[in-house]
């Protein structure tokens, strides 16, 4: 059986190589018409269904291989290095924003979801260092949704300045690499996703669930809701509601799951929220206690929310009340 397995790895990598070689034997290069070499093929390939195509070769045409999975590794590592200059530049700012509080915290908040993207960035690059090919093709959905979470703090970043503040040009252009090489590593990533599924490989593999370290639990968690947190197999706790954006749920927002929650209610009301991205600014009542909510892991469910800024408060930080990397629990808001 192993070694079964071990050959059928081996054949899925020859099958997709042979699959980039046929779609990229067309590309010839104009000069002297020599054929492309099976590499400058899959960097073709890959780039051709970018929107930046040329920062695209600049990524990839330094990877001297034709495995996707450097290919993909190389375009987050851009991604990660534009962004993490981007925290560079909006640090830089801060000395200029100082006589204007407005500016000053949408750059501390730029920072925060800086850093987060940073993280998202290296939990992509770890999914797919740690994959074969095979099995990657069952995490691709989960690092498009960890690139898309990148993208959307790139723009809720830009959201905290006006739109005729002198700082959000300088901001829209400090962005500009990393928005577009985060852009070209989702766009490289779902073509891979392509490839495989044409081929047949997009299997379905159940994740592994991890049991969480008390060390993880924000401090203000009870005993005995550690306990029961630590008992959570996703798969087996029993939600009160679920809330999927497929419609698969009762609700489709958490929004609308909160707005429906008991009020008062001593008992636990366990929420669900499936895996999705949720572009929604929540907040919870003070009615509204005993709040239990989970997802489907920091892969899965992820909760990006951006409001404008009202009343001096900076968008981020009153934006996103929970975040789903892990159970947690909502606290009611004064
Ligand atoms: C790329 O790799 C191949 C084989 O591993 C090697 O022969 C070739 O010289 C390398 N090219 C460059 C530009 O490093
Ligand atoms: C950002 O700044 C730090 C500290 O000044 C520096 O060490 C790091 O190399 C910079 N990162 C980038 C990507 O420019
Ligand atoms: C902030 O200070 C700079 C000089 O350091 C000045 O040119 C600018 O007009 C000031 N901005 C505000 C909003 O006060």
């Amino acid at each position: 059986m192993k070694g079964k397995a071990a050959i059928s790895g081996l054949s899925i990598l020859l099958v997709v190589g042979v699959a980039l070689g046929v779609v990229a034997v067309v590309h010839r290069s104009n000069n002297n018409n020599a054929p492309l070499t099976p590499h400058m093929k899959a960097v073709t390939d890959f780039c051709s269904s970018t929107d930046y195509k040329d920062s695209c070769h600049r990524t990839l045409g330094t990877v001297n291989t034709t495995d996707p999975k450097e290919f993909i590794a190389h375009a987050i590592l851009a991604s990660q290095d534009a962004v993490k200059k981007f925290f560079n530049y909006s640090d830089s700012l801060i000395v200029q924003a100082s006589n204007n509080s407005r500016n000053k915290m949408a750059l501390d908040d730029c920072k925060d979801m800086m850093d987060l993207a940073v993280q998202s960035l290296q939990a992509s690059f770890s999914d797919v260092g740690d994959a074969q090919l095979h099995t990657l093709s069952d995490r691709i959905n989960d690092i498009r949704t960890w690139l898309s979470a990148v993208i959307s703090y790139q723009q809720s970043c830009l959201d905290g300045f006006e739109k005729n503040d002198a700082m959000r040009p300088m901001m829209e252009n400090g962005v500009l690499d990393a928005s577009q090489l985060t852009a070209n590593a989702l766009a490289i990533v779902t073509k891979l996703g392509d490839i495989l599924s044409k081929l047949g490989l997009d299997f379905k593999i159940p994740t592994f669930k991890r049991r969480l370290l008390s060390s993880e639990y924000p401090e203000w968690f009870s005993a005995s809701d550690r306990k029961l947190l630590g008992r959570i197999d996703n798969s087996r706790l029993k939600p009160n509601v679920i809330v999927a954006q497929d419609g698969s749920g009762q609700f489709k927002t958490i929004g609308e799951a909160l707005a429906a929650a008991p009020k008062n209610n001593p008992n636990r009301h366990i929420i669900y929220v499936k895996a999705g991205i949720y572009d929604e600014y929540i907040t919870i009542d003070k009615k509204t206690i005993n709040i239990l909510m989970y997802g489907d892991g920091p892969r899965k469910t992820i909760v990006t929310g951006h409001k404008n800024y009202v009343d001096g408060t900076s968008t981020w930080q009153t934006a996103t009340f929970c975040k789903f990397q892990k159970p947690y629990m909502c606290r009611p808001l004064r």
